[in-house]
């Protein structure tokens, strides 16, 4: 058996297949950017149509009370909640990832004593955590110090940390760090542990009660599929409620917002995180998004995500292996350091970004990270991705490199988002 006919007879007895069924992507393409901005789910058109003609167009005002829109932070988290080792009342949907961050750190760094301030992160995590961090941090009088390998982190877990903040699932190589360790190494140097959830929520397992983590921010535009700039989720440990505070002190984070006092007084629990008028629109497609998590959770849930995800990936890095020798892989090898990723590099005679571009104009959305190594990045959301989508994506990436389809021009040219 060819390993595409190998491919097919997973897909066939494949237990979530039918899961591919509730997305719209179009014929011909195989999307393995998911971990970037989800696909489509099929019912989101026709929800977000209903909320902006009945729930807007006829309700209009009494629709955050008739159509339920003031409650759609805390109901969408409860809804999140299982998928993050979260209990229900504990995660607000709210805001950017960036934003979200910027909350939990500044509220993290109250929670410590004035001697800790240096926030702990890592270098290759996404830049914006790197930036967020940097301000928060001097803004307090303290700094970002970063760990060169996931190996040095520990080193730095000293006397003058206050925050190990770090992305779980590293956005360029798809390593996965133990988040139950890594918490509790912070806690025993005194430090609190704050989580991006960015590549993780919706695609590998996370127990944020099980490690102890202290805070977790993320994203609802991959994994999660609910749209370009959806909105994103903060959590909060119930041990701080009550003695953290953030910064963006809302009027809808107050306790009685409808009291309209000229004092803020802080919502109890995660509800004091959020600050403004939720972006209803958006918020509809998240909810419509989650629908697909049911049907996910009735079909095996995270356990059958994860199995089908390291089953992707793992045929991935084989076929990488076996048909593609220019190719290194920046992935971990070992599955369960692996998020739900896998990334690569070429020898420096060959374009990267030209490969992807040549790649996607036959068909094969992934994307291009420049860095050192420049990588590219291909996602697998089990949720509608095949077993043939790998092979055939491996096929068509041997013929772009055997032919060097990338040294045409129209593929050296760069949009602006990459
Ligand atoms: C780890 C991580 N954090 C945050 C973000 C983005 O944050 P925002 O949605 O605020 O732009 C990304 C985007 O790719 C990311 O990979």
């Amino acid at each position: 058996m060819t390993s595409r006919e190998q491919a097919l007879a997973l897909d066939a007895r494949d237990p979530l297949a039918a899961l591919r069924e509730h997305f719209t992507l179009p014929p011909g393409v195989i999307y393995l950017d998911g971990n970037s901005l989800g696909a489509l789910p099929k019912a989101t058109p026709a929800r977000i149509a209903r909320a902006v003609q009945q729930e807007w167009g006829q309700g209009l005002i009494a629709s955050w009370n008739n159509a339920g829109w003031i409650h759609l932070p805390r109901r969408l988290g409860d809804r999140l909640a299982p998928w993050i080792g979260a209990q229900p009342g504990e995660v607000l949907v709210a805001d950017s990832t960036s934003i979200n961050l910027y909350k939990v750190l500044h509220a993290a760094l109250q929670l410590q004593p004035p001697g800790r301030r240096v926030v702990v992160s890592e270098r290759s995590n996404f830049p914006t955590d790197l930036y967020i961090a940097q301000s928060v941090a001097s803004a307090q009088g303290g700094e970002l110090v970063l760990a060169d390998t996931p190996e040095d982190i520990p080193a730095l877990l000293d006397g003058r940390c206050a925050v190990l903040m770090l992305t779980h699932v590293n956005y360029r190589s798809g390593r996965m760090h133990d988040m139950a360790a890594l918490t509790r190494l912070a806690h025993e140097a005194g430090a609190l542990a704050v989580w991006d959830l960015a590549h993780s929520a919706g695609a590998v397992p996370v127990d944020l009660h099980g490690a102890e983590a202290d805070f977790a921010i993320g994203c609802g535009y991959k994994y999660l599929n609910g749209g370009p700039g959806a909105p994103a989720f903060v959590w909060m440990h119930p041990r701080h409620a009550g003695r953290a505070s953030q910064p963006l002190t809302g009027w809808l984070g107050h306790a009685a917002p409808f009291a309209f006092i000229a004092d803020y007084q802080p919502a109890a629990g995660i509800q004091q995180f959020q600050c403004g008028t939720p972006a209803v629109l958006a918020m509809t497609a998240l909810d419509a998004s989650l629908d697909v998590f049911d049907a996910a959770q009735a079909l095996g849930g995270m356990a059958a995500l994860r199995a089908k995800s390291l089953a992707l990936t793992e045929a991935f890095i084989a076929e990488l292996d076996a048909r593609v020798p220019q190719a290194r892989v920046a992935s971990p090898r070992e599955p369960a350091l692996r998020g739900s990723q896998v990334s690569f590099s070429l020898p420096a005679e060959i374009d990267g970004y030209a490969v992807m571009q040549a790649l996607i104009a036959r068909g094969v959305i992934g994307d291009f990270r420049a860095g050192e190594p420049a990588l590219l990045r291909f996602g697998f959301t089990p949720l509608y991705t095949r077993h043939v989508d790998v092979v055939d994506a491996i096929t068509l990436l041997v013929d772009v490199l055997a032919t060097e389809a990338w040294r045409r021009p129209e593929f050296m040219q760069r949009g602006a988002v990459t």
